[in-house]
């Protein structure tokens, strides 16, 4: 630890020589969930940039979707007295002893894209989206393209104890409440992952009249819907139009789909929460002075107007 601080104290110090301080030449720890979608992945080539565009040394830890192997990874990175650790936690609670260890030991801790229950004191800041707002745009949305029509909704949630799982449905219902023509008939996890998206669509498409009694399809990110899309043209319907699609994510599959009139609408949600992260890292090293609790991205509405294919290709370009 003496170490790290007399590293650190060189950096700062060079920083201040150079007028301004940089994360670089830091050891940041990355402990990532893993790669259970498209977007997933992007978080984790855009971080890999980040670091290296900013000299970053990053240690990066795939923890295959399970809270223990995260947990593992911080007591590996305090062990190795990084300068500084992002995780982006699987599911919101059970942090609170790991997360003490790496306050004991004076490591600083940013949370990317997925918040937790725990006191805020036991990290930096959370570089995340308002969750619950992504819902509630995804729902606004199918309220207005309804209109008084009678509609059963289905849902494909993210992953079980996710922040954005919870969250996301709470959104959306809080959008739906009060319109009793929309009704959410059927709601399971798909794990965030296209496969598994497909597998419970298709289950929901052979309890509602082989997808005849549904009207709307909502599911927690694009990975799912795309999953589900195929299901419901194998089952003969038209994603789209005889099932209407909205999610959330906005990853280049879901314009391509967009396009082809199979998806209506996805809320953008930025694949680059390293960037802010990294700058939130730099300011709290030079002054010491702590960043905002939460550092909030953009949540935006795409919709087949956007030209959909120019979209896709410019997605292509961003960690995608
Ligand atoms: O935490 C963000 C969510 O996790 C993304 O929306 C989803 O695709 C990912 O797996």
């Amino acid at each position: 630890m003496k170490l790290k601080t007399a590293l650190l104290s060189a950096t700062i110090l060079a920083a201040c020589m150079f007028g301004s301080a940089s994360a670089g030449g830091l050891t940041v720890g990355f402990s990532q969930i893993g790669s259970e979608s498209g977007w997933r992945a992007a978080e984790t080539t855009v971080t890999k940039e980040q670091a290296k565009k900013r000299g970053i040394d990053l240690k990066f830890a795939d923890a295959q979707q399970k809270q223990e192997n995260q947990i593992k990874a911080l007591r590996s990175f305090i062990a190795q007295g990084v300068d500084a650790i992002l995780i982006a936690p699987v599911v919101e609670t059970g942090w609170d002893d790991v997360l003490k260890e790496a306050k004991e030991a004076k490591i600083p801790v940013i949370l990317l894209d997925r918040t937790i229950k725990a006191p805020d004191d036991l990290y930096l800041t959370a570089v995340t989206s308002d969750l619950v707002h992504e819902g509630k745009v995804a729902g606004d949305f199918l309220v207005k393209t309804v209109g008084d029509k009678k509609c059963n909704v289905v849902e494909l949630q993210g992953t079980t104890g996710s922040s954005p799982a919870i969250a996301r449905k709470k959104g959306f219902e809080e959008a739906l409440a009060g319109h009793d023509n929309l009704k959410i008939v059927r709601s399971q996890t798909g794990d965030f992952t296209r496969t598994k998206g497909k597998e419970v669509m298709e289950s929901f498409l052979k309890a509602e009249n082989g997808g005849k009694d549904i009207c709307a399809l909502y599911a927690h990110n694009d990975d799912m819907a795309v999953g589900a899309i195929q299901a419901i043209k194998e089952a003969g319907l038209k994603p789209g139009k005889d099932i209407l699609v909205v999610s959330i994510d906005a990853v280049p599959d879901i314009f391509k789909a967009m396009s082809e009139g199979e998806s209506n609408a996805t809320v953008e949600l930025t694949p680059n929460m390293a960037g802010p992260a990294f700058d939130a890292l730099d300011a709290y090293l030079k002054d010491k002075k702590a960043p905002p609790k939460w550092i909030q991205t953009e949540s935006k509405l795409y919709t087949p107007s956007d030209d959909p294919m120019k979209v896709y290709e410019e997605k292509k370009g961003q960690g995608y």
